[in-house]
């Protein structure tokens, strides 16, 4: 399957599945594969309290920011993501379950909110689609986008050696998106975005025992000041 980078606004994004065409049957994929376990297993991570404000960074067709809203009514969540076809599924997702959820617009390198304006971001199934440099600008975007005291709580598909072979395999990227999603250089790159004492939190095989999840942690410390003159 030849990978095709939709364009929005002069800038390309590799889409959820890879192609506009196979969007209607992602959810269902995913779902197959694991991945909604894996997000409930995230969202378990992130102790998050009533009343924080919540970021779902490549919210894709919004399965976590819905569930989020679903268990937190109190949480204010937003999900955003550059693909207005899965943008428009996630806001269908959210109306059918009668759950408010705003839907933003944009790349995650590019945040379009205010410092310190959430106290959770999450990504799940995210940073495989981003360019290496693209990575290290969403990452130092997501930590300025968080309140002193918050986290980020992501999950990705480990590094090329757990790339499985086959149509499902395609379906995730593996073959080329794979190789920068090692689990060193994404807390590497997690420690020169400031995070504090970025950790692995978890493995989970998904894809039928063919691929590995990984679930990272990092934290903004309670000043901001300090962490960046570090
Ligand atoms: C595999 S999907 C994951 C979607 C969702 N988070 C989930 O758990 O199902 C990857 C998503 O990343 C989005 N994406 C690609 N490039 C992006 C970027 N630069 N910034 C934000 N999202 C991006 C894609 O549009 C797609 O919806």
């Amino acid at each position: 399957m030849k990978e095709i980078m939709m364009e929005q606004s002069q800038r390309t994004y590799l889409p959820a599945a890879g192609h506009d065409l196979f969007l209607p049957f992602y959810d269902l994929l995913t779902k197959l594969m694991g991945g909604d376990q894996a997000r409930k297993v995230l969202l378990g991570q992130a102790n998050l309290r009533p009343g924080q404000r919540v970021l779902d960074a490549g919210c894709g067709t919004g399965t976590l920011a819905v569930l989020i809203k679903r268990l937190y009514p109190s949480v204010t969540v937003v999900g955003l993501d550059p693909d207005p076809r899965a943008l428009a599924r996630a806001r269908r997702k959210a109306k059918r379950a009668a759950l408010s959820v705003r839907f933003d617009q944009g790349f995650s390198d590019e945040l379009p909110y205010a410092e310190a304006s959430f106290d959770r971001v999450f990504s799940s199934f995210m940073l495989h689609h981003l360019q290496p440099g693209e990575k290290q600008k969403t990452l130092r975007e997501v930590w300025r986008v968080l309140q002193p005291g918050g986290s980020l709580h992501l999950l990705d598909f480990g590094g090329p050696k757990s790339g499985a072979k086959g149509f499902l395999a395609r379906f995730v990227h593996s073959s080329q998106h794979l190789k920068d999603n090692a689990e060193d250089r994404i807390l590497a790159l997690m420690r020169q975005a400031n995070f504090h004492e970025p950790r692995v939190a978890g493995h989970q095989t998904v894809l039928f025992g063919h691929a590995d999840v990984v679930y990272y942690q990092g934290a903004v410390p309670a000043s901001k000041l300090n962490a960046a003159t570090c």
